[in-house]
């Protein structure tokens, strides 16, 4: 039997500068297959709102979805750590946080993402202390799009990156265990993966982070328009456990992302 991993098996894994895997799924047919192609995390994302309800942005996301869709994963036993997304809004303050991490929590989540930067560093704090494992998410927060205006790369600017920088760190300190850095330059990515002593997971943000994670349904080519950081690693591929495989392969080899996939 694959041994589960943990936090510290992706903590080793830094430390060595092996590279992991996170995919997005949201179902147990499609958590199993992650599991086996040896996905070391899967995200229960909330990019579900997209993919599978059909909304234009991942704000429609329920408490409720995210609780069901976790359980659905959860109930395919993989061997990969469960991270699941607070939905929008369920996290704006502490006692919010606590109670949307509780319903993940119990669903089967592992540990819960959320989106933002200094002002999550109480929230981080208090549901650590409580046991909930926290991973962190900077530069492009998809829930954060009417703010941004569109879906737009972030920190080309240097007080931006700046900025994406310092939350990086403060949310270190308070305590988070991983942290997801999507759409930035790979320069500026590949900066905080080497200041920060927690394993980064980079989406759109080069191959200089700690991991990498895709959206299940945009790595098997099955979204009409891709984001350019997007492979489709179904073409060539005989079926999809042999995409899914091909993922991690080139992930760990250093294999994808590619220059053409980076932003600067
Ligand atoms: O919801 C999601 O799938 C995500 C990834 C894009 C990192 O947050």
């Amino acid at each position: 039997m694959t041994k589960r991993v943990t936090i510290s098996t992706l903590d080793n894994m830094k430390a060595s500068g092996d590279k992991f895997v996170m995919i997005t799924a949201y179902d147990a047919t499609f958590a199993k297959l992650a599991s086996e192609a040896g996905a070391d995390t899967i995200l229960v994302g909330d990019s579900l709102g997209m993919v599978l309800q059909g909304h234009d942005t991942t704000i429609p996301v329920s408490l409720d979805a995210m609780a069901y869709h976790t359980e659905c994963v959860a109930r395919a036993r993989p061997h990969s750590l469960i991270v699941s997304d607070l939905p929008f809004m369920s996290f704006s303050n502490a006692d919010d946080t606590l109670h949307a991490s509780t319903r993940l929590m119990q669903a089967g989540a592992q540990m819960v993402k959320l989106e933002g930067g200094t002002w999550l560093s109480d929230s981080i704090h208090r549901l650590v202390e409580r046991g909930v494992p926290v991973c962190a998410h900077l530069g492009l927060t998809p829930q954060s799009v009417n703010v941004f205006g569109g879906y737009r790369v972030q920190g080309r600017t240097p007080k931006e990156a700046k900025s994406i920088l310092a939350d990086a760190v403060e949310i270190q300190d308070a305590g988070a265990s991983l942290l997801v850095l999507e759409c930035i330059p790979a320069e500026l990515a590949a900066d905080i993966s080497s200041k920060l002593d927690i394993p980064v997971i980079g989406i759109g943000a080069g191959g200089g982070t700690d991991a990498q994670v895709l959206v299940l349904h945009d790595m098997l080519g099955m979204t009409e328009t891709a984001p350019k950081f997007v492979q489709n690693f179904m073409e060539g591929a005989p079926s999809i456990q042999a995409a899914l495989k091909a993922f991690v392969d080139a992930v760990k080899s250093g294999d994808y992302p590619k220059e053409e996939h980076t932003y600067s």
